[in-house]
């Protein structure tokens, strides 16, 4: 007996990278087993808005019903408020997350699913469940300590914190999900762009009841600003509902530079009373920490049987919620993957493609969520208070905004186009569904990406352009209603034709024979078992009604043919065999 643990996947962290990770491999039948460092999960929120493209692969695991029992639902999140404080003067306010009017049908016909806010600590259980349930082995209180890799495998070396022992677990491949401070990231020394700890925050968790306050004016984040709301932080100084409408999270910055303060629980009490505007209210402090605001990712995801994702390769504040989504989608990316390789006879060369396609949204998403949280320096400006810094001053520049002057005029001309930016925090739709693969795991028919009709950050612009997420569009029949994704396999390919392309169909079940990979073919059309109930999928396919869409288990396109081939059989061998560096 060697004491050796054996498993296919070794997944080091149980935070939304790893426990999401352990659940996809565990759905696509991978044998995988899941160690994280604490006994339990994450014991703070932390992140909240579940953006609808992590929704919808809630929804292909099937576990969006869980997640929105336990979430804050769409409607509730968006009427997001600048204030002087919760009780003081409102300066503004912006319907977030989709929920203006006017933006809302673009979210509506990009999903199946809306976005939502569930906090951490109530996610994260989620998914170590279901992952545990379907085949997930989960060690607690399990700390990685160093591994070494060879060509079969990588031997790992972990400690049981509750024993003290050291034991040895062997897997095939190795996923470092290990957050932030990654021990895998660095011990396969990934290289990191940009810096950590560049401005101070502070968490601090409350409970208070103010529905009375706010439930007027649902959302999921208060923005306060009063002296010393723009030093460190994330932008300016936040109230963040946990719970409507009685558990909040206040982010409060400070400066880095200078000695880290000390948050005992009267200088939290006098904080929350202030951000506010309560001098009285009665509230009870449930926690507070400081962290380093971050902005780095890493420029390449891999090194041989070993992989990182989640924080533990892009760094970043909350701004536009994006912390805990990418890192579930970088999940999403890989685990297929590996599950091709295992079971599907694919070649190494596809697990490359994991960092060639996820490391270019790690840079894009830490730039994007830094800029988010500079550019409420323009607010600022604009209300004429970025050099305020006593209560007094700030309050009487401020009031020059109600005046019947010129200079009244200007400054709320000047707030308005302060308060447009923010849509690139909280409307940037494109940001959240756009993301956009190149690599040999897509299979180019040659035509380019479309250039953007619209800002490409703030709308999301469907396509079927190989590498593209797979357009939504409703299909069924007179007692069912499909998206197209639920209608994609994500254990395996899936393709797309109309009626005049039936021979893609019928080539599809002779080609997944021959390669041994699940293939199925949806042919959308009246008398088909689908058909094109609002003509949506005619206008979004892209191809002809012969073409073909072919779609990779993450609902990513992997191909396209705009007709009929002369040989569908051989297309679609090509096609696969390419996606999956088959030799
Ligand atoms: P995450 O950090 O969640 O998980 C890391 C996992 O690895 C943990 O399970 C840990 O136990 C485990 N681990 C670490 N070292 C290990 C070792 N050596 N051995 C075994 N296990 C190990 N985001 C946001 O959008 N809004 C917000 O308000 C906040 N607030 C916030 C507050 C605080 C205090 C933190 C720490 C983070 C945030 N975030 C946030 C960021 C958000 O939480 C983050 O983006 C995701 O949790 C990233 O998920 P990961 O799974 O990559 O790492």
């Amino acid at each position: 007996d060697t004491g050796m643990v054996e498993t296919d996947v070794l997944i080091v962290g149980s935070g939304p990278a790893g426990a999401s990770a352990a659940l996809f491999l565990s759905s696509l039948g991978v044998a995988n087993t899941m160690i994280t460092k604490y006994r339990w999960t994450a014991n703070t929120p932390r992140a909240h808005i579940t953006n609808q493209r992590t929704m919808e692969i809630f929804r292909d695991l099937g576990i969006e019903d869980q997640v929105l029992a336990e979430a804050t639902p769409h409607e509730m999140i968006g009427d997001t408020v600048f204030c002087t404080s919760i009780a003081g003067e409102e300066i503004g306010r912006i319907l977030t997350w989709g929920t203006h009017p006017a933006r809302h049908a673009d979210y509506e016909l990009a999903s199946a699913s809306l976005n939502c806010d569930i906090p951490q600590t109530y996610l994260e259980p989620i998914l170590v469940k279901n992952a545990t349930v379907r085949g997930t082995q989960t060690r607690f209180s399990t700390e990685y300590v160093s591994h070494a890799q060879d060509d079969d495998g990588v031997t790992a070396t972990v400690l049981d914190r509750l024993t003290g022992r050291e034991y040895t677990i062997r897997a095939k491949y190795l996923i470092g999900a290990d957050g932030a401070r990654s021990k895998v990231a660095a011990d396969i020394d990934l290289p990191m762009e940009g810096a950590m700890d560049i401005a101070g925050s502070m968490n601090i968790t409350f409970k208070a009841d103010i529905a009375d306050l706010v439930g007027h004016r649902p959302s999921v984040l208060y923005w306060v600003i009063q002296p010393g709301s723009n030093v460190g932080g994330i932008g300016a100084g936040l109230v963040r509902m946990v719970r409507p409408w009685n558990e909040w999270l206040i982010v409060w910055g400070y400066d880095i530079a200078e000695e880290p303060p000390v948050v005992d629980e009267a200088e939290a009490t006098r904080i929350v009373r202030n951000l506010l505007g309560l001098p009285d209210l009665e509230v009870e402090i449930t926690g507070t920490s400081l962290w380093g605001n971050n902005e780095q990712y890493a420029t390449r995801l891999q090194e041989g049987r070993v992989f990182c994702a989640g924080d533990a390769v892009h760094k970043h504040p909350p701004s536009n919620g994006l912390g805990s989504n990418t890192s579930i989608q970088d999940s999403y990316n890989l685990a297929w993957k590996i599950a091709a390789v295992l079971k599907w006879g694919a070649g190494q060369e596809l697990l490359e493609t994991y960092s060639v396609e996820r490391a270019p949204v790690a840079e894009q998403i830490v730039r994007r969520a830094n800029r988010s949280g500079r550019e409420f320096g323009q607010l600022f400006e604009a209300l004429g208070v970025a050099d305020a810094r006593t209560e007094a001053e700030m309050v009487e520049r401020m009031e020059e905004r109600k005046a019947n002057t010129p200079q009244g005029a200007a400054k709320r001309a000047a707030i308005r186009a302060a308060m447009e930016i923010k849509d690139y925090e909280f409307n940037a739709h494109g940001v959240e569904l756009g993301q956009f693969y190149e690599s040999t795991a897509v299979f180019s028919d040659g035509s380019p990406r479309p250039a953007p009709d619209r800002d490409p950050e703030l709308y999301y612009q469907p396509s079927t352009v190989p590498g593209s997420r797979l357009p939504h569009a409703w299909v069924g029949d007179a007692c069912h209603k499909h998206s197209t994704h639920d209608l994609a396999l994500g254990t395996g390919f899936t393709l797309f034709t109309g009626i005049t392309g039936q021979a893609w169909a019928d080539a599809a079940q002779r080609v997944s024979e021959r390669l041994c990979v699940e293939l199925r073919a949806v042919v959308i059309g009246p008398g088909q078992e689908v058909t094109d109930l609002y003509f949506d999928w005619e206008r979004l396919r892209e191809v002809s009604e012969d073409g073909v869409v072919l779609v990779r288990p993450d609902k990513h396109v992997g191909w396209r043919s705009m007709d009929l081939a002369e040989d569908p059989e051989t297309a679609l061998v090509d096609a696969l065999t390419s996606i999956l560096s088959r030799p």
